[in-house]
C-alpha cells in the first residue's frame, strides 16, 4: 500500500514548495461528502475542493455527462472547429445572470483566466486602464489576477513587477469597524489624491470575500458601487468564482443586491469538478473586442461544458438553493451553539451555506488567533474532518461543505469540528498556563 508518508517524500522531491498543501493526507476517492485517503482513511468534507464541489464528488449526473461526452468529442478547441454544448451553456448563463440587460458568455479553464478576460474586455470597451479592486480580495495567480488581488503575502511578494494602475481600498469589514460609508469614502479619496474616475476601466469585488475570510459586502455598498460606475463609466466587474451557483443560496450572490453586472467571473462549482470557468457579461460590452482578441486552446472544452450543463440540471432538479438556505441556517445555529461553549470563536457570519468562524483572543476582533486556527485545521484532519482556513489575518474557518451533503454527515463533520476544538484550545490553555 502507498502511504501518506512515501507521497510527501515524493512529493517534496518531485515538486516545489511554491504550490503548498494545507494537509499531509493523499487523496484516492471521493463520493459527495466523503472522502478517503491512500491509506484507506475516510474524511467528511467540508471544503468541496476549494468551493468547487456544489453538487458534491463525483455527482452521477455529472459522472453520466461526461463519460457520454467522451464518447463523442473530447477536445477541437472552439475557435477552429466550435461545438454545440458551449453555445447551449452561454445561452444558459446568460440566461441565467442577473439583469435585463442582454448578455453573451464566454468560456476558459481557470478563474483566472476569467478574472484576465473580464480586464481586457473592461479596458478596450473604456479604452481606459486603470482598475479599483479590495484589500484583503482574492482574484487569481495570474499576473492581472495577482496584480487585482489584495493580499502581499503570499500572492504577490517577489513577482512583480505588477500591473500599473491598480488601486486597492478598504472592503468594508464591519467585525472589524470598516463601514460601508468608510471604503466609500476610501475611493473618494483615491479620486482625490491618486487617479482621475475618467483613467479607471473597472471596479472589480468579490459580493462575499473567499479567501479574504467571508466577509459579506453589504447590499447598500455594491448599489453604491454600481451608481459610481455608471456615474463615470466604469465597469463593474462581480467576481462570483467563490460564491457562484448556490453557494449562497441564490445562484449569484450579487442578487441579494438587485444591481446587474457589466460582467461577471464564473468557475469552480460551474461544471462539477472538471476545469471550466466563463464570463458573462453585457452584450454590448462583451462585443468590444475585434475577432481573434480572445480565446483558448482548451477554453470552454466539450467535457466542461457537457459536465456544466448537467450541474445547472441536478442544482434545479434537487432545488439547491432552498437546500443551500437551509443548511446554511443549520450550520450557522451549530456553530452558534459552539460559540458558547468556546469564546475562541468571536464572530459567526455568512450567507445561505458560505458560512465562517473567526477565531480571536479574549472575544477581541483585533487579537486573530491565526496559530490556533492552523492548529484547528490539521487535528480536524486527524479527526477525519477536511476544513479550509481563510482570512485577510488568517483566523477564519470556513465551511463549504457540499449542497448534496447528508445532514447525517453535516453532524458528523460537526462533532469531529467541536472534537477538534476541543483538543487545540485545551492545547493552548495549558501553554498559557
Ligand atoms: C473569488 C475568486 N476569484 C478568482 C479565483 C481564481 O480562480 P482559479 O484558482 O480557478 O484561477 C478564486 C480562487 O480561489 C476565487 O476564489
Amino acid at each position: 500500500m502507498t502511504t501518506n508518508a512515501e507521497l510527501i517524500q515524493r512529493r517534496a522531491a518531485a515538486i516545489p514548495r511554491g504550490v503548498a498543501n494545507s494537509l499531509p493526507v493523499y487523496l484516492e476517492r471521493a463520493t459527495n461528502a466523503e472522502l478517503w485517503d491512500v491509506e484507506g482513511k475516510r474524511y467528511v468534507d467540508f471544503a468541496s475542493g476549494i468551493a468547487v464541489l456544489n453538487i458534491g464528488h463525483r455527482h452521477p449526473a455529472v459522472v453520466k455527462a461526461i463519460n457520454a461526452q467522451l464518447e463523442k468529442l473530447l477536445h477541437s478547441a472552439f475557435q477552429i472547429t466550435p461545438y454545440a454544448n458551449y453555445i447551449e451553456l452561454c445561452e444558459k448563463l446568460n440566461a441565467l445572470a442577473p439583469g435585463p440587460t442582454p448578455k453573451k458568455s464566454m468560456l476558459f479553464s481557470t478563474g483566472a483566466e476569467a478574472v484576465e478576460n473580464a480586464l481586457k474586455i473592461a479596458r478596450y470597451h473604456t479604452r481606459r486602464s486603470a482598475v479599483i479592486a479590495f484589500s484583503g480580495s482574492f482574484h487569481g495567480r495570474t499576473l492581472a489576477a495577482m496584480t487585482l488581488t489584495g493580499k502581499v503575502q503570499p500572492y504577490k511578494a517577489g513577482f512583480g513587477p505588477l500591473l500599473p494602475a491598480v488601486y486597492h481600498v478598504p472592503f468594508p469589514l464591519s467585525y472589524h469597524g470598516i463601514s460601508t460609508a468608510d471604503s466609500l469614502a476610501a475611493i473618494e479619496q483615491l479620486f482625490k489624491a491618486d487617479v482621475d474616475p475618467q483613467q479607471v476601466a473597472a471596479i472589480i469585488i468579490e459580493p462575499v470575500l473567499g479567501e479574504g475570510g467571508f466577509y459579506v459586502a453589504p447590499p447598500d455598498f455594491l448599489r453604491a458601487l454600481r451608481a459610481l460606475c455608471d456615474r463615470h463609466g466604469m465597469v463593474l466587474i462581480i467576481d462570483e468564482i467563490q460564491t457562484g451557483f448556490g453557494r449562497t443560496g441564490r445562484m449569484f450572490a450579487v442578487e441579494y443586491s438587485g444591481i446587474e453586472a457589466d460582467l461577471m467571473t464564473v468557475a469552480k462549482s460551474i461544471a462539477g469538478g472538471v476545469p471550466l470557468s466563463a464570463l458573462i457579461g453585457k452584450a454590448e460590452i462583451m462585443d468590444a473586442p475585434a475577432p481573434g482578441g480572445l480565446g483558448g486552446t482548451y477554453a470552454g472544452s466539450p467535457l466542461g461544458c457537457a459536465a456544466a450543463l448537467a450541474v445547472l440540471e441536478v442544482m434545479a432538479g434537487e432545488k439547491l438553493l432552498e437546500r443551500s438556505l437551509r443548511l446554511g441556517e443549520l450550520l450557522q445555529s451549530r456553530l452558534r451553539a459552539l460559540q458558547k461553549r468556546y469564546p475562541v470563536i468571536g464572530e459567526i457570519r455568512g450567507l445561505g451555506s458560505m458560512v465562517a468562524m473567526e477565531l480571536v483572543k479574549n472575544g477581541k476582533a483585533d487579537q486573530p488567533e491565526p496559530e490556533l486556527t492552523r492548529a484547528l485545521v490539521q487535528a480536524a484532519a486527524r479527526h477525519g474532518l477536511v476544513i479550509l482556513s481563510c482570512g485577510i489575518y488568517g483566523n477564519v474557518i470556513r465551511f463549504l461543505a457540499p449542497l448534496t451533503i447528508p445532514e447525517k454527515l453535516l453532524d458528523e463533520g460537526l462533532e469531529k469540528l467541536e472534537a477538534a476544538l476541543a483538543e487545540v484550545t485545551a492545547r493552548a490553555s495549558q501553554a498559557a498556563a
